[in-house]
């Protein structure tokens, strides 16, 4: 009978969590949820190749933390190059991914608060766009759609219906057409993340 209630409790209980800027010793327990989170394949997709060598655009790798502290969400955007304008003028704007909330915090809002505060940081920091290659039935009720992409195309397979693009500067991906290309900084140690795991 104690451990009903004790479940019960449990399912009524306020599950608290904070949005924080991630720091450098966020990213081991940060690699194990993606892992948890995404599975083994995760690395395979083409969105990482964006990601392969890169650090996330300044200011714009937020986590998700409980009440002890304990990181259960991240979200990174990264600077890219979102093809050109019928001027030939590059259109900046930042990749999103990946998103991920610890499974056993699933559907207690984790996920929509970091990415509302990921938007909000964004768009203070003057970035003029956002795109992500995700499920449109969760990322249009923060204003994603796939017509804003539909001329623009990732470096490798992607499902179309997917690529999906937000403005965070009206007409800002207006006429923009190519193949997304990374602009961030380059890590100066990529092998430093393997290193940091196999020591943990
Ligand atoms: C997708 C994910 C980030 C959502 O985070 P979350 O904290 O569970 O989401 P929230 O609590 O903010 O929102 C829950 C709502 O989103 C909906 N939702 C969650 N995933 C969804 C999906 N893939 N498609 C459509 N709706 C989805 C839920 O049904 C729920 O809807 P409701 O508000 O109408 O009840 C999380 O489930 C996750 O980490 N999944 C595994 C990794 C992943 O798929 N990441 C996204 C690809 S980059």
């Amino acid at each position: 009978m104690a451990t009903v209630l004790e479940n019960v409790r449990a399912f009524f209980a306020p599950h608290t969590f904070t949005i924080d800027a991630e720091t450098p010793s966020d990213v081991v327990a940060r690699e194990n949820l993606l892992d948890r989170a995404m599975g083994p394949d995760r690395k395979k997709k083409s969105s990482e190749k964006i990601r392969r060598g890169r650090l996330p655009a300044e200011g714009l790798a937020l986590v998700a933390r409980d009440t002890k502290g304990h990181l259960v969400g991240t979200v990174r955007l990264w600077n890219v190059e979102a093809g050109v304008t019928a001027d030939g003028e590059p259109v900046s704007a930042l990749l999103l991914g990946p998103l991920a909330v610890d499974p056993a915090l699933e559907g207690k809002g984790v996920g929509s608060a970091l990415m509302r505060a990921a938007i909000t940081e964004a768009k203070k920091r003057g970035h003029g766009a956002v795109l992500l290659v995700g499920d449109a039935a969760y990322y249009e009720r923060f204003g994603f759609f796939a017509d804003k992409a539909r001329h623009l195309v990732m470096p490798g397979p992607f499902a179309r219906e997917r690529f999906l693009g937000l403005e965070l500067s009206a007409g800002h991906l207006d006429g923009a057409v190519g193949v997304i290309v990374p602009t961030g900084r380059k890590l100066s140690r990529p092998g430093v993340i393997h290193r940091a795991r196999r020591a943990a």
